[in-house]
This record gives C-alpha cells, structure tokens and sequence, in this order.
C-alpha cells in the first residue's frame, strides 16, 4: 500500500523557454535576501582538523560503493580553511545573505557525551564575523544531512527518541555562542529526503530501506521512515522550544525549517489523479510541516497508515505547539502524478501523453520546469496561511563530462536561463501575495553532490578539483547584475 511507483521517462525535446532576465522595477521586497547556499559536508573539507569528529556521512563515504565516483568529503572545496576568498567572491556578487550550516560533529564531535571542540566554535565565529563585517548576512542551518557518528551509532540516528535531547543540547550550544549575530535559524536541512533516502530507497545513511521500495536488504520495518520523521519533526520542535524560552527575545531571530519541495502536478483533471497528487504532496512536504504547523499528520496519512503512523501524545503537541517562524523551501523539478488505481498508491513520472513536464537536463531527477516555481510556492502560501518563506535553494546541476571545455564549463548560459525563468516564475507568486522573503542559488561553488560524488556540477563558481581554483562562471555575472539591478530598483 505504501508503495509509490517512481517513474522518470527521459525523451529528447526542444521546450520553447523564453529567456527573460530584464526587469524594470524590482519584484521582489527591499529586506529581501539574495544568497547562495552552501552545507559543511558539501563544502568545509578538513573532515578531522581541529578536533572534528567523525559524522554519519564521513563514515558513509568511507565505505566502498556508496558514491559514484568513489570520492567523498574529506577535502570537498576546502572552505574551513578558503572561506575568506570564497567571502569575497560572494562581495563582487554583492548578496546580502550566506546560507550555510554548522558541523555538528565539529562543534560537538561525540554529541553531548563528550566535549565542546572550542576550535570549531572559533571557526564559526570567525566565519560569521567575517560576514558581517561584508554587510552578509548569516542564515545558519543546524544540520544539514549530517549527525554525529557517535549518536548514528547510538540511535540509528533517528530511530530514537532520545534523539530530541541532543538535538535541543546542540542547538543550544550554536544559539548561545552564535546567536547574538545570526538572525536565521533552520533546524533541519530537507529531513523529508534524508528520511526517504536513509530510511526508504536506503541511498543515504543510514542505508535502511523498506522492501516496498525496491531491493532491499537492510531493514525490514515499513514504520522506520515514519518513526525517523517522527523524532526529527519532535527534535526540531525542542530546538524551536529552546530557542523561544531561552534567547529569541533578545536576539530577535528567527527559527524555521528547510524543505525539498517538487511541484506535482496532477496528470489530469481526474478527480483520481488530483487526490493522487495531494496524496503525494502529503506523503513528501506536508508530513512534516503539517504537524509542524497544525499539529496533526495530514489526513491522507492518517487514511493510508493507519496506527503505523506514530502518534503525537500530548506531551508531543505540548512541544510542536512552538510552530516556526518561516518555511525554507527548496525548488528544482516537478512532476506529473497519476492514480494508481486498485492501490492507495501514485504513480510520479515526468510525461504526459509522451511530452515531459519541462527541459530535460542530464541529471535524472531534474526537469526544468521554472512555473513550478511559482506553483509550489502559492500551493505552501495557501496550505499554511502564507507564513514567512525563503527560497533556501535553487540552482541548475550539470553532469561533468571529461570532454567538456572549460571554455563550455564557464560559459553556462543554461543556468542563466534556469535561474532568470525561475526569479521570474517566483515574482509571479510574489505579485498575487507570497510571502517570501529572501532567494538564495544553489551554489556558489561547485560541490561534492552527496551520492553523485563531484560528477554534478552547481556552481555559479567552477572549481578545479585538483587545484582547488574557484574561476566565475556567466551565471555569477549574471546573478551579480540581477541583483545589482534589484536593489537598483528600490
Ligand atoms: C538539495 C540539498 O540540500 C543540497 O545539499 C544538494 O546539493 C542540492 N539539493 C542539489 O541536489
């Protein structure tokens, strides 16, 4: 019953997208945030400098087969040791935000049974400082895909609940120390992928799966994806619970969460197909805002699970009743959704009637398709009462091809093209009433892209992986008069 049919049929096609990077005014807000984004793993490298511990994903590289190229994070881009160049090149774009996050395992490398790594606290203080001095302001992620080896090998590393408390212990540490100067706060990064990557297709750590997903062979609990979310919807609730009791009066900051959102679209205007997509919709974004935000599982979920749905006691709703300030929502692709009839299921595919949803690119699970843009972000504005939004990640991914030019690298007009239609498609959803605040590209540099290794390719800034040189792409000039154009505007 809990399987979800996942299909992606690729077929060439030539889209008519309209290139449209000109504006006469700005759409968008004047406290409005322009950013890249950036997460430790991603991006810091020195993976045991300074008395850093170990994380699940350091551990999960280090094991034969799980990245396609066999590489893993221990270097990444540098930025521990580079973030003052890399600061500057955020200076020429002239944003006005840096979305990263903390190491967990740098700050706290056993979780709270062992010490605080002072080396890591002074290296995020001096980040944050250094942006601040540039007039950046900092929106800090508190984990973004990674966890302490020592609570992974502890918990599982959401299977328990005792999870809650290291969470709200270490949350507790970065407000102290850093939150007389950070004014955004995300608890998680897109939990809804690392459930349904760590706990269900099993392509992320933990490496669990639910054998209705494909061929599994480690685990065997369809609840496991469910309880993961559970302890993580519960953990970012006692972080948000430290933080209102504690410091939001003072440091007037705020506190929200960071989704991957797909826009799905029904495949028809079947009754079937529209309750298959909402259906779909509950099964990826609402199961966690939705008890977040109203305090219950969607319906669809309670209809579907049944008692497999862990329940929220009333010491649990005590908790969630903290809510958050803002939803981060991350945008790239979309896809059509179909009944699967006789089974509660969905069938996701990117065609219809033979004609894909939008551009293909030569990343499987990205179709350019800039209107879902604005599709998701009045589908979230409606759902939740146009609560405070950022677009915490967008961005444009390209397969590295060994014969590729590096004049073709840089010149990267598809993701001009990808970022113009998708600001455009946003200002839309801005326009009828949106509340959202704040656009941040995925990425500024090339990074390593998690199961993908560094075959995939984000930057606005390449990045020679052997000399570790960081050259301007067409997208940073673009993205550097975009935003020049905006404040112009105002
Ligand atoms: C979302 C994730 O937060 C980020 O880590 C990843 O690199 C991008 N998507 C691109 O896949």
């Amino acid at each position: 019953l809990l399987g979800i049919c996942f299909l992606v049929l690729l077929v060439s096609c030539n889209p008519v997208i309209k290139v449209n990077g000109e504006f006469s005014s700005s759409p968008f807000p004047r406290s409005f945030l322009f950013g890249t984004a950036s997460s430790s793993y991603q991006y810091e490298g020195a993976f045991l400098t300074d008395g850093k511990g170990l994380n699940n994903w350091d551990n999960f590289t280090h094991k034969p087969g799980n990245i396609m190229d066999g590489s893993n994070g221990d270097v990444a881009v540098d930025h521990y040791h580079r973030y003052l160049q890399d600061l500057d090149l955020m200076d020429y774009l002239g944003v006005n935000s840096y979305r990263f996050s903390i190491s967990w395992a740098r700050v706290l490398p056993k979780g709270r049974f062992g010490d605080v790594n002072w080396a890591g606290i002074d290296h995020y203080n001096k980040l944050i400082n250094a942006l601040l001095l540039k007039g950046i302001q900092p929106f800090v992620t508190l984990t973004h895909y990674d966890i302490p080896q020592e609570l992974a090998d502890r918990y599982g590393p959401w299977l328990s609940r005792e999870v809650q408390e290291d969470f709200e212990y270490y949350a507790d540490i970065c407000f102290k120390y850093f939150g007389d100067r950070v004014k955004y706060w995300a608890t998680f990064n897109e939990p809804n992928v690392v459930v349904i990557r760590g706990y269900q297709s099993g392509i992320y750590p933990p490496s669990r799966c639910s054998s209705l997903f494909g061929n599994c062979t480690n685990g065997d609990s369809e609840k496991e994806p469910f309880i993961a979310a559970h302890n993580i919807i519960l953990s970012h609730a006692a972080a948000v619970k430290i933080y209102r009791t504690k410091y939001q009066k003072e440091q007037e900051g705020n506190i929200g969460i960071v989704m991957n959102t797909l826009w799905l679209e029904p495949m028809s205007n079947s009754l079937g197909d529209k309750l298959a997509a909402e259906r779909a919709q509950a099964f990826y974004l609402n199961w966690f805002l939705d008890p977040i935000i109203f305090g219950k599982y969607p319906k669809e979920m309670y209809e579907i699970l049944g008692s497999s749905l862990p329940s929220l006691s009333k010491y649990d709703l005590e908790k969630l009743k903290n809510g958050l300030d803002f939803i981060g929502i991350n945008y790239y692709s979309s896809f059509y959704v179909k009944d699967c009839i006789f089974s509660g299921s969905i069938l996701r595919t990117a065609k219809r009637n033979g004609v894909l949803i939008g551009e293909p690119t030569d990343v499987d699970w990205l179709f350019v398709y800039p209107q879902g843009m604005s599709e998701i972000v009045t589908y979230i504005k409606e759902r939740y009462n146009n609560i405070p939004m950022y677009i915490t990640e967008n961005g444009f991914g390209e397969r590295d091809n060994p014969h590729t030019s590096i004049e073709d690298l840089l010149n990267d007009t598809r993701r001009v093209r990808y970022m113009s239609n998708h600001l455009d498609s946003l200002a839309i959803a801005v326009r009828n009433g949106a509340d959202v605040r704040g656009y941040f590209a995925w990425s500024l540099l090339d990074n390593f892209e998690w199961n993908d290794g560094y075959t995939i390719r984000f930057g606005l800034h390449h990045v020679d992986y052997a000399t570790l040189k960081r050259t301007k792409r067409l997208s940073a000039n673009w993205y550097k008069q975009y935003i020049a154009k905006h404040m112009a505007g105002k």
